[in-house]
């Protein structure tokens, strides 16, 4: 599909703007297009679908009903009640099948209920000063008769923060963090057919794993999985390449679950698929799988020279399994995998296939803007895409385990992974989500650094140590390729201290340390893991410390951090050190340091909340661009009121020289120093200030400000032209205002409203770590000329459409293409429905009993705990049974009543409600059996008398609905 661009932008601001950026330099160009919005021009290629490594898995994640705040269950009182609360399957409260969500609100997941709080004053500062609090979800689905013998599982990749969860009101799984999935495996607790079967999960967001904002619910991806019963385990392929003398070969091991009665004999075939399709090798392999347990084929593949993996040319290789069972495929998983050497050298720093790298890299939180932590994979691809325009090759899972998606995308566009564990502690609980992370992470070429721990104040004890040695020993029986490594914030020269258990060091900060510890340990290898540390606010170029603004000349940074450029500058000239991380990327809800209240969320980023370019990203840029000649200048040059007075004007650029000119009028010229940059004073007048890079006597690059007027319309920049309309691509818009001359006005601070078509709003932000504006609804304010509204396309095609508008401006609007694709397949929703399942079942009877007869209180055991649809077996003479159950209308049955419908009834009966009889039937052949339910919202007595006779089953042998 081809798509006019200008075409579809054509409408926005109504003004002839240029969209080009003082961001894009190259050779000759000039690229400044002088204010022209700080960000790059919209591109139209889509986002690459991600990888399906398990195909048995669909998403679930529509329709799921959620409760705000906890819902508690009085405990029981009689003794019948108190009997059945702690029986399997009959959880109570919210967790109960039947309990009554009817007033739920309706959501989508990923879902971070967080990012819809508002920001309260008395609420946790390290949180961004929300009430994350406590939740409820519940959600209904069907199985198809036909999964019946399968084996069924949903995965949840991510809940935060703590989650127990119910099937069928069984209490299956208990979650201990935010950032671990969670396996639940539904086979024994399933129902198949017309009876739905019902999750129920309660989420503690009140508990914290960290220091920073941690969002709230379901916040990454759900899936439903079905597969053979004996089927390839979950996270259950392991790609191992290696080299030896002979070239390159890949060990593959695969886990084989089994849930049949038998042990079962299967092969397994590996192939190994070259990124332009051919396939290099092959091997088959034989082996067994315990009746319910899991057993192990190991494979391997020889492959001679392949295309390595690396940071500029990440090419990915494909492990195709397929298992076999009596010589048919009944499972498969397709594993991207790179073949790349790294060894961390204690004097040389890193390499990557015999070749120096330089880890220029940064820490990230999974935290956007708009949504909190339920950043959409397209977003996390986009936030990726802004960190390699700035060069970075390196990115610090801090400090949790991130999204498969996320490492997918690292996987495929060449960045380098420090991977990171939650919580320092050995204990079964927590050494069990140590290992999940390696399993599930283990054969991403991303992945170069397993970290155990960040800043633990044990680092310098004996336990600490007896600590990381059990967890680097854990790391090491699932991947002993890779080193291991602890994020480090002191204690290093303590006589006994973890940087004597790890294969390399992290330095937090310190790096005033590095030569010292060096030479005490010189056969270690060292990385900082953590530095930097700096406040910029975005677009402020002026510290007003009352109203929590931060300068961004680089001036500014943490006590125990450092400038940007003097931190590289002690990195960059150590060959011993592998590289380092920028503490952070972007800024992050929470965490506002060095303030509190009103401040809600961090300084610390080289890119704003919504990944606007602070002054730091050009630093970055000059520091790291090594393919392409680039330059930039700050601050803006829109200062009204300020003429006449002397501007700090900072230049930053990996060219040679560097000439600055005003106006055509050169103010600055000489040689410039990559890290450090070059500043001139330059007083202030309105017009052009333009700097121009040279290399070997020629201008290779050129970037340029000018002075805007006053603003008078606005603009809508997307970051691409085109959308899948597969319901889940996300892309942020920028939106800013424009002067007469269509310049982009970097003071803007005005308030702007939102409209979509074809499209969702996510959530909107402006990158002030100071504003209190909801980040969801369809209105905010341009802090310092930017705001951004992300929109996620409907499903379906046709043209998205956005509309901005501002009190006194001309309005934008913006014309997206949005192109077919397909929609994920997704778990079905199931209306509300209220089934009685449970009943108790009098002993046989001689003669026709009273509507009342009932167990005594105590007895457990004389009157039988029997389901709906399970016919009570023939008796050798005529008898009475009574059947009773307890049925409490859901609100809607309630308001209006209903119909009891019993699909099937074997024997002549009698239905009673509350003592009265409703329904008869003189048949025995099973036929179903229908009453009137009056309204009412009190707890009504059902009671089912059978006259059942001799030689046939008998009873109940249907579901019984009320609706
Ligand atoms: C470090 C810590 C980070 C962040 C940072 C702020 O000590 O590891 O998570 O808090 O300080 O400077």
């Amino acid at each position: 599909m081809s798509i006019d661009r200008r075409a579809l932008l054509a409408g926005s601001a109504g003004v002839g703007v240029a969209l080009s950026s003082t961001r894009l330099t190259g050779a000759g160009a000039d690229a400044a297009g002088a204010g022209a919005l700080p960000m790059p021009q919209p591109g139209d290629a889509l986002p690459e679908p991600l990888p399906v490594v398990d195909p048995n898995g669909i998403r679930f994640e529509r329709g799921w009903l959620f409760h705000e705040g906890d819902i508690p269950v009085a405990p029981p009182q009689g003794h019948h009640e108190t009997y059945l609360s702690v029986k399997a399957g009959n959880a109570r409260g919210a967790a109960a099948v039947d309990f009554d969500d009817g007033d739920w609100a309706a959501v989508d997941l990923p879902h971070d209920w967080a990012s819809f709080q508002p920001f309260v004053e008395t609420a946790n500062v390290s949180q961004g000063f929300r009430p994350r609090g406590i939740g409820w979800y519940r959600r209904r689905f069907r199985l198809d008769p036909a999964d019946r013998g399968r084996r069924l599982e949903v995965h949840f990749d991510g809940i935060a923060t703590h989650a127990q969860i119910w099937v069928n009101g069984n209490l299956v799984a208990r979650s201990w963090s935010g950032y671990s999935a969670i396996t639940v495996d539904l086979t024994p607790f399933a129902v198949f057919g017309d009876e739905a079967n019902v999750i129920a999960i309660r989420v503690d967001a009140e508990a914290m794993e960290g220091w920073w904002y941690e969002g709230a619910g379901i916040y990454r991806h759900v899936w439903l999985v079905r597969r053979a019963p004996v089927a390839i385990a979950t996270d259950g392929v392991h790609c191992d390449p290696r080299k030896r003398a002979g070239g390159w070969h890949v060990p593959v091991t695969v886990t084989v679950d089994n849930i049949e009665r038998a042990a079962v004999p299967v092969t397994v075939q590996a192939t190994l698929i070259a990124p332009d399709g051919r396939t290099l090798a092959d091997a088959r392999g034989e082996g067994s799988a315990p009746s319910l347990g899991m057993g192990e084929v190991t494979l391997d593949l020889q492959v001679g020279v392949p295309a390595l993996w690396s940071v500029e040319s990440p090419h990915l290789h494909r492990v195709e399994v397929r298992l076999f069972r009596d010589g048919q495929p009944v499972d498969g998983r397709s594993v991207p995998i790179g073949f790349r050497l790294v060894r961390f050298d204690p004097h040389r720093g890193l390499h990557v296939n015999d070749r120096p790298v330089k880890l220029k890299g940064v820490c990230l939180h999974q935290d956007h803007a708009g949504v909190g932590v339920a950043v959409p994979d397209a977003l996390l691809q986009w936030r990726l895409e802004r960190l390699k325009a700035m060069g970075c090759n390196a990115i610090r899972c801090s400090h949790n385990a991130p999204t498969p998606e996320f490492l997918h995308l690292c996987d495929r566009m060449g960045f380098l992974v420090m991977n990171e564990n939650r919580i320092f502690n050995p204990s079964p609980d927590y050494l069990a989500q140590l290992e999940w992370l390696v399993r599930r992470d283990r054969n991403h070429p991303c992945v170069i650094l397993w970290s155990v721990f960040n800043e633990e104040p044990m680092q310098g004890t004996a336990a600490g140590v007896e600590m990381v040695r059990r967890m680097a020993a854990a790391v090491k029986r699932l991947d002993d390729a890779r080193p291991v490594t602890a994020a480090m914030n002191g204690s290093f020269y303590d006589p006994v201290n973890v940087s004597q258990v790890v294969d390399v060091m992290g330095f937090n900060y310190y790096q005033n340390d590095y030569d010292r510890f060096h030479a005490a340990n010189p056969r270690l290898p060292v990385t900082s893991s953590e530095d930097t540390s700096a406040f910029q606010t975005r677009g402020a170029f002026r510290t007003d410390a009352a109203a929590h603004v931060h300068t961004s000349y680089d001036e500014e940074a943490a006590d125990w951090g450092g400038t940007h450029r003097a931190t590289w500058q002690r990195i960059a000239e150590r060959p011993f050190v592998a590289g380092g991380f920028v503490w952070t990327g972007f800024d992050y809800h929470g965490e506002p340091t060095p303030h509190a209240w009103p401040t809600v969320s961090s300084f610390f980023g080289i890119m704003d909340l919504c990944g606007f370019p602070k002054t730091a990203f050009d630093i970055h840029r000059a520091h790291w661009v090594d393919e392409r000649p680039v330059v930039s200048i700050a601050p803006h040059w829109t200062w009204p009121g300020r003429e006449g007075e002397p501007v700090k004007v900072v230049v930053m650029s990996n060219a040679e020289r560097v000439t600055l000119r005003l106006d055509g009028r050169m103010v600055g010229e000489g040689a410039i120093d990559r890290i450090a940059g070059r500043e001139w004073t330059v007083p202030y007048r309105p017009g052009r200030i333009e700097v121009e890079a040279w290399r070997g006597g020629r201008i290779v690059a050129r970037a340029a400000h000018e002075t805007a007027g006053p603003p008078v319309a606005l603009r809508l920049t997307p970051a691409r032209t085109r959308m899948r309309g597969d319901g889940e691509d996300a892309q942020p818009v920028t939106i800013d205002a424009v002067d007469a001359h269509g310049r982009h006005v970097p003071t803007a601070n005005l308030p702007t409203r939102f409209t979509v078509a074809g499209a969702t709003i996510l959530g909107v932000g402006n990158g002030d770590p100071n504003s209190h504006e909801a980040e969801k609804g369809g209105a905010r304010s341009l802090f310092n000329g930017l705001a951004q509204v992300i929109v996620q396309a409907a499903p379906g095609t046709g043209p998205i459409r956005i509309r901005a508008e501002a009190d006194g401006l001309r309005p934008a609007t913006l014309a997206l293409a949005r192109v077919a694709a397909r929609v994920p397949a997704q778990v079905a929703t199931v209306a509300d429905e209220t089934l009685v399942r449970g009943w108790r079942r009098s002993p046989p009877l001689a003669a026709a009993p009273a509507p009342t007869l009932a167990p005594a209180d105590g007895d457990n055991n004389s009157w039988e705990l029997v389901r709906s649809g399970t016919a009570t077996p023939a008796a050798a003479a005529r008898g009475w049974r009574v059947y009773r159950s307890t049925l409490r209308p859901r609100r809607r049955l309630a308001a209006r009543g209903g119909t009891i419908e019993m699909e099937g009834v074997a024997g002549a009966a009698t239905l009673w409600v509350d003592g009265r009889q409703v329904a008869t039937k003189s048949d025995a052949a099973p036929a179903p059996m229908r009453a009137a339910l009056a309204p009412g919202s009190e707890p009504r007595t059902l009671v089912l008398i059978v006259d059942a006779p001799a030689g046939r089953p008998s009873g109940i042998v249907g579901a019984v609905r009320v609706r």
